[in-house]
């Protein structure tokens, strides 16, 4: 009986945090706000300005193909004919340019940047081995400097413009877990996690806040590029997880947001994920997550145990196929040497 009670308890106090959180949820204000998108052009970030745009918001969007922004451009004026959108084609791996087209969307937009979402970046999957430095070095310059550079010269004038600002970096679901063919990507939205959450505590001091949204598998023109160079073991590991498109992951983006939610999923996996690993930083319903907490370590601990089996197994089948390959060119050359021998008696 006083079992029942006690988890009646648990349950009830579970919920009223819940509803509690529910009810003094920030909300998200759009309306005439200057929203920066970086990566706007296709994918998430494209999906992200598109929802914005619909909520009323000047949108500028930042990525380097021009094709691309035109056609994103025209997207989003066929959805919203009365959205004011400002495009600039540049590299937010280079400080510079990046620092001209943020003078620039201002300048279009009249007013200094609301929002911020950092959303471009690329995965270039491989193997440790077979990849050169340059890869990993330009994965950081991307995912992680791309995100800093901008970060770097919008919060200082949001702060200047006493903006109630906000800030959204785009991290991944491969910052809570390290696996094989990521060695060049996992680091850098690692790097983007230490960053927000080292900003989201010292950005109180300002009235900025601070957001990390770790999306697990979108369907992307992105996602379709790094499927062409995804080894076979990630393919397997990665098949357990489930594909969203862009539109669905935004909008649990935007949903969270509303929420006042700092660290947003858009999966169950990657929710376990996150409140498994959440580390010192802020999570979701507190006492929800520690009773959670034996079952998701045992979570974790299979999952640990699966993706060795895979690369385990994979390295036996290697090794199975080089004998196999060693136990076929001796059958061929025995072969090859008794009917040299048929001929010459
Ligand atoms: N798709 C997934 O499964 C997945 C999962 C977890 C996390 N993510 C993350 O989610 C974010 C969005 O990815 P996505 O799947 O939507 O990718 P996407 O469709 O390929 O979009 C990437 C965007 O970034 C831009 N971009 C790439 N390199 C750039 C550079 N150097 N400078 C400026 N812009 C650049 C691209 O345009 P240009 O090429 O024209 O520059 C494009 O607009 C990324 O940070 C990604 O790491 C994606």
């Amino acid at each position: 009986m006083d079992a029942v009670i006690g988890i009646g308890a648990v349950v009830g106090v579970i919920v009223a945090i819940h509803i509690w959180k529910r009810l003094t949820a920030p909300g998200l204000k759009l309306n005439n706000k200057h929203v920066i998108i970086t990566g706007g052009s296709t994918g998430l970030g494209l999906a992200v300005a598109i929802k914005c745009a619909e909520k009323g918001s000047h949108v500028s969007l930042f990525s380097r193909s021009k094709d691309k922004l035109a056609a994103a451009h025209k997207d989003i004026v066929t959805r919203v004919p009365l959205a004011k959108v400002f495009t600039y084609s540049c590299d937010v791996s280079k400080y510079d340019e990046v620092a001209k087209a943020v003078e620039a969307a201002n300048s279009f937009q009249g007013q200094v940047c609301d929002m911020l979402v950092c959303s471009a970046g690329l995965a270039y999957p491989g193997y440790f081995l077979s990849q050169p430095l340059e890869t990993f070095r330009a994965q950081m310059d991307l995912n992680y400097f791309g995100s800093l550079n901008i970060a770097k010269i919008v919060i200082p004038e949001m702060i200047q413009a006493k903006k109630d600002g906000h800030v959204v970096f785009v991290s991944s679901a491969m910052a809570f877990i390290g696996m094989i063919g990521y060695a060049q990507y996992c680091p850098t939205k690692f790097a983007v996690r230490g960053l927000a959450d080292s900003l989201r505590n010292e950005m109180i001091k300002y009235g900025i806040k601070v957001s990390i949204f770790y999306p697990a598998n979108m369907k992307t023109p992105g996602f379709d590029e790094e499927n062409k160079t995804k080894p076979e073991e990630t393919k397997q590991i990665e098949g357990t997880a489930s594909t969203q498109s862009a539109d669905e992951a935004a909008e649990y983006l935007m949903n969270g947001l509303r929420r006042g939610k700092y660290a947003i999923t858009n999966d169950l996996a990657c929710e376990i994920m996150r409140m498994a690993s959440c580390g010192v930083a802020p999570r979701g319903n507190i006492v929800f997550e520690a009773v959670l907490m034996p079952l998701l370590i045992l979570i974790s601990w299979v999952f640990t145990i699966f993706m060795d089996f895979v690369v385990r197994r994979s390295r036996n089948q290697g090794e199975k196929n080089k004998q196999d390959e060693v136990r076929s060119i001796v059958r061929n050359q025995e072969v090859s040497d008794s009917s040299a021998l048929t001929s010459t008696s």
